[in-house]
């Protein structure tokens, strides 16, 4: 389980919305961490940085105790260019545990399986093991694994992890989908 994961999982089903843009960035402007629980985190952390145009995430927790009950809450909110009409893509319940081990069966979320592997220092699957340091380190959005239609414009992506049955963190991610040329160089 990690959080920035998700936020790439969210971003995934822009795909859904379909346009002709092709060279397209994905940029997280913004993550914010709110509601940890002490009693279930020792530490919590997500952090954005730019290079090279491109968004790259660290993101790591320690659970305090062993964690095999983990439900997440996830909607994605997008707003297109010119447009202020706020579209919900989704809002959804479901449950983390599931997830993690049944996402590599999934052709949908297995590219995001893939990269949270290679970027992890350690396995991402319940139960979490108490008082070890579950890292992800410089991970980042490649277009590629994006399908090519991506609608350009604004995004905000809400996150709340349920664990043991009470709302343990929420995490807000704002950023932007915006055109990017490989040929102006
Ligand atoms: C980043 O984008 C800016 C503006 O489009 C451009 O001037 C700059 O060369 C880009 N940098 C890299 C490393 O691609
Ligand atoms: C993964 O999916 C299988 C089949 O749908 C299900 O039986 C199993 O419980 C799931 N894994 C977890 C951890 O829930
Ligand atoms: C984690 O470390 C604390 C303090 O060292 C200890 O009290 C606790 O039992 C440990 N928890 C686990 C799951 O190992
Ligand atoms: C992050 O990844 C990029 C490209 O894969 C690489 O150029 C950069 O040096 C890496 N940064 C760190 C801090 O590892
Ligand atoms: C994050 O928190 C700051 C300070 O409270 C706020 O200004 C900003 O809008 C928040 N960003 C998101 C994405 O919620």
């Amino acid at each position: 389980m990690n959080f920035c994961f998700w936020i790439c999982c969210s971003l995934f089903i822009f795909q859904c919305l379909g346009t002709e843009e092709r060279n397209f960035r994905v940029f997280i402007d913004q993550v914010n961490i709110t509601h940890v629980d002490p009693d279930v985190y020792e530490t919590f952390y997500c952090k954005v940085f730019q290079f090279n145009n491109r968004s790259y995430m660290d993101s790591g927790h320690i659970f305090k105790n062993t964690v095999s009950d983990l439900k997440v809450h996830a909607a994605l909110d997008f707003w297109k260019v010119k447009s202020k009409q706020k579209m919900t893509l989704y809002d959804v319940r479901f449950d983390g545990c599931n997830f993690l081990e049944n996402a590599s069966k999934n052709r949908l979320f297995n590219v995001f399986g893939t990269s949270l592997k290679k970027h992890s220092n350690i396995k991402f699957k319940c139960p979490f093991q108490g008082n070890i340091s579950y890292e992800v380190r410089n991970m980042t959005m490649d277009e590629q694994d994006f399908p090519s239609f991506v609608p350009l414009g604004k995004f905000r992506s809400l996150i709340e992890y349920i664990i043991n049955q009470r709302l343990s963190a929420r995490v807000i991610a704002s950023g932007k989908i915006i055109p990017y040329s490989a040929d102006q160089f």
